[in-house]
């Protein structure tokens, strides 16, 4: 089973801002960065997302995600109608999670969300980070990262320098 985080922050460690808006990121979008997300969810077969990601990804247009999206939450009580088929509501801990979704039969797990991302590093079950950083402070927002049990070291991978000041790394847990 491999996990990861794929996620864009802003220099000082944001990836929204207290509301929840994340416009200082979408600005850089463009087709080089598009293209880096798309092959890397191409690769993957199921993904999982907090009540704070699935809110946000509901405001946008159209439901972008091809695979299977499990969200996790205590208070959401039901899916959308139009979702029902797409969207798995969950209310699990990562390690019962992860379990699950092995014994369904998935293998490449595309973790999102900062609290989400978060409990699955304190129970040390993350394994890939893929973190964007955008060169923006925006001083205040939601956090990728925050208190963990114990240190957790990771091997870089690569880095990618892109022509309009992204920086994208990717570390791997040793
Ligand atoms: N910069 C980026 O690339 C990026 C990527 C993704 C999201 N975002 C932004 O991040 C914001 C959402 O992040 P967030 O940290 O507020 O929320 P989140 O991690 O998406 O969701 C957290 C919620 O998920 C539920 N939950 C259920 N089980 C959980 C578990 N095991 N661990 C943690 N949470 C669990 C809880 O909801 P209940 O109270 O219902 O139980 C919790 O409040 C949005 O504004 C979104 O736009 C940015």
């Amino acid at each position: 089973m491999k996990t990861t985080a794929y996620i864009g922050t802003s220099l000082d460690g944001f990836i929204a801002r207290k509301d929840g808006e994340i416009d200082w990121l979408t600005q850089f979008e463009n087709q080089e960065i598009n293209q880096s997300y798309t092959e890397f969810i191409n690769e993957i077969d199921a993904i999982v997302i907090g009540r704070g990601t699935f809110e946000k990804v509901l405001t946008f247009p159209t439901w972008f995600y091809q695979q299977k999206v499990f969200v996790l939450s205590t208070q959401i009580k039901e899916i959308p109608n139009n979702l029902k088929e797409k969207v798995t509501l969950l209310s699990m801990e990562p390690k019962e999670l992860l379990h699950y979704l092995s014994n369904e039969g998935y293998s490449n797990i595309y973790v999102d969300g900062g609290k989400v991302i978060q409990s699955f590093l304190k129970e040390n079950l993350l394994n890939e980070l893929i973190i964007t950083r955008v060169p923006v402070l925006i001083g205040k927002g939601i956090p990728l990262f925050g208190p963990l049990y114990k240190d957790l070291s990771f091997k870089h991978i690569q880095t990618k320098v892109y022509s309009n000041g992204l920086v994208k790394s990717h570390y791997e847990r040793i």
